[in-house]
Formats: structure tokens, sequence, C-alpha cells
């Protein structure tokens, strides 16, 4: 399944590349879209110097693939716990497994896509080129690893890629193009840099008064935008540390907000580095680290010291950047190492929970507003905070659109669907739910959605209520956590309803799970399994082959965080 074309202008080369092996074989593991937007520029690049490549799914590498590949470019993004993408999975594990081809040929590089806030910063792409490495493959350029604006260091890799590979050709050495920006940026020309001021058209508490968690349904309006996303799409939200933070923070350094400073080669006031590019929120084990480095405070380089881990973990446990720093003054530190230390402030995705046929002009989310105890003081996430906060008529949010093509109905309407939104994991189901009623389409929708308390948590409980009467929604299974003296969640859901899914999904139903990836994710994985293997009455490698497939045909679609 070929996502890319052939180059076959560049096929037609002298004899000595057989037409049915291109040059390039460019595979890519996305979470996001990010990946494969890099894909298609490297493609487009390598067919502008003359290079054939085919591009390729992770999902959709197989061995034979692997086999007759001759330059392997891998573009892979690392997610949660350093974990590679869904659809990168199965290639990651026939690397890894007992039956990984040998390599010996092949020439390789990697492009790892990551976020530096953190731990396992790029660890997937770092996976793949060892392993790549440990198979015989010999690097044909050293592995590039990109921070969440990827765009410079991913335009660096596919030049150093590109100018290789051209003298693979045996002609004279064709001078890299230069990179022609995307042409699809045109229509959503909105990017982190130039947001759309969204006017905010309602703020709603969808949780009770009373309780444990406070989300909120907003509407955001895109009319005269010029915005197009499809059901499944992200929102990006472009962060901001709030003033009364950053002057906080200001209060305990050394230096004023005036100080100038350079952040990703641009020279800007502390002031504006602290409020729009940097991190100066909950700390990790890397920034508290070079930043006992850079103060040379005795008390926070004694907690680096050998054996003094648990420590280090209890101190660095609900612990926040403006804490450390008002109690470990950055005295003799200068303002432009400081800025140094931060991570960028990473942007907010939001699954959007609006159809774009239902309400045109409008993008809808669903957020949890986030608070957290840090050293007795109350605190707040960085854009939710704001998100909650916006509620007067003249409440604008900067906004751009992201695709996720990762996560999308089926192209047939007929299809049935089943989705399991535990919290704000349904924000993307009621945008499927109100797309397939727009659109008319026929396939039967099932939702499983779980939460604390029936009473005060049941978000959109009335909206799924309707729909569940108009039939645009023929199933609803509810997990209350905490209504009943035991724990329920969605998974058991899908346990007591195992046959059923079954059925579903020898109707052809697709498979989406939207929400917390460290708990739910697998919890749910488990159960499907459970349930698959039981009702099909499949052995461990019918499973296996049944779950690959699943994924191939597109039809178990994971959008989890
Ligand atoms: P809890 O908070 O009572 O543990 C949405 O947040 C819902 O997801 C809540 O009901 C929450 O339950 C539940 N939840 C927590 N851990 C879960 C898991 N591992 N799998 C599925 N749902 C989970």
């Amino acid at each position: 399944y070929l996502i890319g074309t052939l180059n076959t202008a560049a096929v037609s080369q002298p004899a000595a590349v057989p037409a049915a092996a291109p040059i390039a074989t460019i595979v890519y593991g996305s979470q996001t879209g990010n990946c494969e937007t890099v894909a298609k520029r490297l493609s487009e690049a390598l067919s502008a110097a003359g290079v054939s490549s085919v591009m390729l799914d992770m999902l959709d590498c197989r061995k034979v693939e692997l086999d007759q590949a001759r330059h392997l470019l891998v573009i892979v993004s690392t997610h949660g716990e350093g974990d590679p993408p869904d659809r990168a999975r199965p290639l990651y594990d026939l690397l890894h497994g007992r039956k990984a081809p040998k390599l010996a040929s092949l020439k390789y590089s990697v492009l790892a896509l990551g976020d530096s806030s953190y731990e396992q910063f790029c660890e997937a792409g770092r996976r793949f080129d060892a392993q790549l490495e440990a198979l015989g493959a010999q690097r044909l350029h050293e592995r590039v690893e990109c921070d969440v604006d990827f765009q410079e260091n991913a335009d660096r890799w596919i030049e150093a890629v590109v100018s290789r590979l051209a003298t693979v050709r045996g002609d004279v050495v064709a001078p890299p193009p230069s990179l022609a920006r995307p042409s699809a940026t045109v229509a959503t020309a909105y990017t982190r840099k130039n947001p759309w001021q969204a006017p905010v058209l309602a703020n709603i508490r969808l949780t009770a008064r009373d309780s444990s968690k406070d989300v909120r349904h907003i509407e955001l309006s895109t009319e005269g935008a010029g915005i197009h996303y499809e059901a499944g799409d992200a929102l990006g939200i472009v962060p901001r540390n709030s003033e009364a933070e950053v002057n906080a923070l200001l209060e305990h350094l050394p230096f004023d907000g005036d100080s100038a400073v350079e952040v990703n080669g641009v020279n800007v006031s502390l002031r504006t580095a602290l409020t729009d590019h940097l991190d100066i929120g909950p700390l990790n084990r890397s920034v508290f680290e070079k930043y006992a480095t850079l103060s040379q405070r005795r008390s926070l380089l004694e907690l680096m010291e050998q054996g003094a881990g648990d420590r280090l973990n209890a101190a660095l446990r609900d612990s926040h950047l403006i804490d450390l720093i008002a109690d470990h003054p950055a005295q003799g530190v200068k303002a432009e190492d400081f800025v140094r230390i931060l991570r960028p402030l990473a942007p907010r995705l939001y699954s959007i929970a609006s159809s774009p046929h239902a309400t045109p002009d409008e993008v809808h989310l669903t957020v949890r507003i986030v608070t957290y105890q840090s050293r007795g003081r109350m605190r707040g996430g960085v854009v939710s905070t704001a998100l909650g906060s916006a509620t007067d008529a003249h409440a604008r949010v900067a906004v751009y659109p992201h695709r996720n093509p990762a996560f999308r109905l089926p192209a047939d309407p007929n299809a049935p669907i089943v989705m399991i939104g535990p919290g704000t994991g349904v924000a993307p189901f009621r945008a499927f739910v109100a797309e397939r009623e727009a659109l008319g389409s026929r396939g039967k929708n099932w939702l499983l959605f779980g939460d604390r308390t029936l009473r005060s948590d049941f978000l959109y409980q009335t909206e799924w209520l309707d729909w569940r009467k108009r039939g645009a929604l023929h199933r609803l299974d509810v997990a209350f956590s905490r209504d009943g003296h035991e724990k329920v969640y969605v998974q058991h859901r899908i346990r007591e309803h195992g046959a059923m899914l079954y059925a579903w999904l020898q109707d052809g139903a697709y498979v989406y799970v939207c929400g917390d990836a460290q708990q739910m994710a697998p919890d749910v994985d488990a159960a499907l399994r459970d349930a698959i293997r039981t009702h099909g009455a499949l052995g461990d490698e019918q499973l296996e082959e049944f779950m690959l497939n699943l994924q191939r045909e597109r039809r178990y679609q994971r959008d989890v965080y």
C-alpha cells in the first residue's frame, strides 16, 4: 500500500538503477502527522534532485519492503515514555524481534522528532537508529533530532540526505535544491507563529459544581478565517505564561525583564522569552540538573550525587521552577545562560469536538482545567487556565489547525464504528457523531464513555441521549468509576460486551480510542485483545495477525496522550 508515488521520471535512469528498486525508501511513523509532513517534503526534495523514492507509512513497511530497500530514510516521533507511535510499532517489533532481517547492504539515516519537555527525548528515533546499526546497516548520515519546532532541523536533515543520495546516481553531483515551502499550507496558513485570534463564543462548564474536575465546553469562532479541518483533527493553542507567573519568577531572579537574551536565534527581552518561549512550570530532572550545575548551589549539587536518587525524586515531585529559584537564588548567573537551561514552551494540541459540516465557522473544544498543588500553592496548566478564564465577549484565543490524519472516520459511510473515549477523550467522538449525522452516514455508531460520577461528570450527557433518540447513536455504554464500591472503567464494559464487539468487528467496524495514554489506552488494548481472542476463538499468533490486519486496514486508530 503506497502512500506516496513512485517518482518514475527519475527511475528511467541508466541501467545501474533497476526500475523496480527506487534509490530511497522513506518510512514515516507519525502520531500527529508531523512525520508524514516531513516525509512528503523529503520526497519532493528527492524528486527535484532526480532521486527516485517511495514513501511508506511504517505500518506498511514489512520484511519484503526492508529487503528491497537500498537507502532507508526513517522519520519517527516519540510519545509518552519514549514509545514509538502506534503505527511504528509493528516495524519496531520486527527490527527488534527474533525474525529481524539482516541489513548488511542497507544504508540509512534517521530523523527523530520529539519534545524536549519529556525525559525520553527522541527515544524512539534513537532506538531505530541503534537497532538498524545493530542489524548491520550503515549510516548514510548521522541521526538528526528535532524538538517541537521541528522544521529547521528537519530541513537540515533533508538537505543532507538529498545531497548524499544525489551522488548515488553516479552523475555529476547536483547541488541540493533549495527547499520549497510546502504548498499545502496555502489553505491553512495559520501556524503557531501566525495564529488565528479566535473570538470565544461560549465557555460552559460541563461538570457539575461539586465535581472533582472542572471540564469546559469551549466554542471558538473561525468565521472569516478560512480554517479548514476534518473531524479527528486537533487545534493548536499558542501557549503563553501568565503575567503573574512571569512576574513571580522575575522577582526572584537577579536580572530584570528588560535584559536582552537569545532564544531560537532571535534576540528578545527576558520578559518576552519567559512569557512566550520558555517553559517556567513544573520541573523535570534535566532542567533541575542544569540549574544545579549553572548555579553551583551546594544543596542542589548534593542531590545529584550517587545515592541521593530518592531525595532528588522527592525534590522533583510537585516541583516548580519558581519555587526552585525562590529557594535557591541564581546569584552570579547570567540571564543568557539562565534561559539556555529552560525547555521550549510546548504547543498544546486539543482534539476538536465539533464537525465542520455540522457547525461551520466554529471549532469546539473539551478542556479540562488543570490545577495542581506545588509546595502548598495552587498552580494551573498554562493553556487550560487561560482558556478557562476566557469568558468575556472580547476574549480571543490564538489558535491554528493541526492535522491528525491518523485519526479519521472510515471513508465508507456505512461502516460501523466503535468509539472508546473516557473523560475528555470523548471530544473527537462528539465530532465524529455530529459529522456522521450532518453527512447522513448510515453506519452504526457505538460510544463507550467513562468518568467519575454519573451525576457530575457525564460530559455532553443530553447530547448523547438526544443523538440516541434520533438514531445517530446506536449504542451507548457508560462506566462511572466512583459511583459504586468497585471501580468500573470502559474496559470492563468492553469485556462485558465482548461478543457484541467481536460481531461488530466481523461487520467491518472501525475501533477508535482517545484519551489517557499511560493507563487507559494499554488497559483498553488488553481488553480488546481479550474480547477478540475469546469470541474469535483465536490462538496467540492468530490474534497478533488479527490485530495487525486491523491496524493495516486503519480499523484500529488511537489518539492518546
Ligand atoms: P478514576 O479517576 O475514578 O480512577 C475519566 O478520567 C475516567 O477514566 C475516570 O472515571 C477515571 O477513573 C477513569 N480511569 C482511570 N484510570 C483508568 C484506566 N486505567 N482505564 C480506564 N479508565 C480509567
